[in-house]
């Protein structure tokens, strides 16, 4: 890609100024933040495979992500095969992407989104 590298702790992988912090708790992989810079360059894509591949190899079954309420958190996410956890949030999912808009009765709020992992 470019001619950054990796970097890899048990907690961060970092990318030049792009990082996706993360937590391994048993069978369960945990998204704590992510941050792409510059954005739409595909470096969203590489922290993501490659913490599926730690989580992997740590061997967790699910990943799960608390989403922000923003049409690019929830296109980027569900770009990445990751699914609602909760079906009843399908409708508020829909209403963000398609008015790029934050719910105003839950400025604060996330949608937690998981993806199952193979083996
Ligand atoms: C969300 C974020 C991490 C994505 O990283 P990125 O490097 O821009 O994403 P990529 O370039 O790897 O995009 C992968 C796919 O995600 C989807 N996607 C990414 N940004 C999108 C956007 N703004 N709108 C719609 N879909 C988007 C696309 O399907 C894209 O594939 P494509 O380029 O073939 O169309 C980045 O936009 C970011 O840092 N945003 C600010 C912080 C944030 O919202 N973090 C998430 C908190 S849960």
């Amino acid at each position: 890609m470019l001619a950054e590298e990796l970097e890899i702790s048990d907690w961060r992988i970092s990318y030049g100024r792009s990082e996706l912090e993360y937590e391994i708790d048993g069978d369960y992989a945990h998204v704590q933040a992510i941050n792409a810079e510059p954005k739409g360059c595909g470096i969203g894509t590489l922290l993501c495979q490659k913490f599926e591949d730690i989580a992997k190899s740590e061997g967790c079954k699910v990943i799960e992500v608390p989403v922000s309420l923003t049409s690019e958190a929830l296109c980027f996410w569900r770009a990445m095969g990751y699914e609602l956890r909760n079906k009843s949030d399908q409708r508020k999912m829909k209403r963000i992407i398609e008015t790029d808009m934050m719910p105003r009765d839950d400025p604060q709020g996330v949608i937690v989104m998981q993806k199952r992992l193979a083996g």
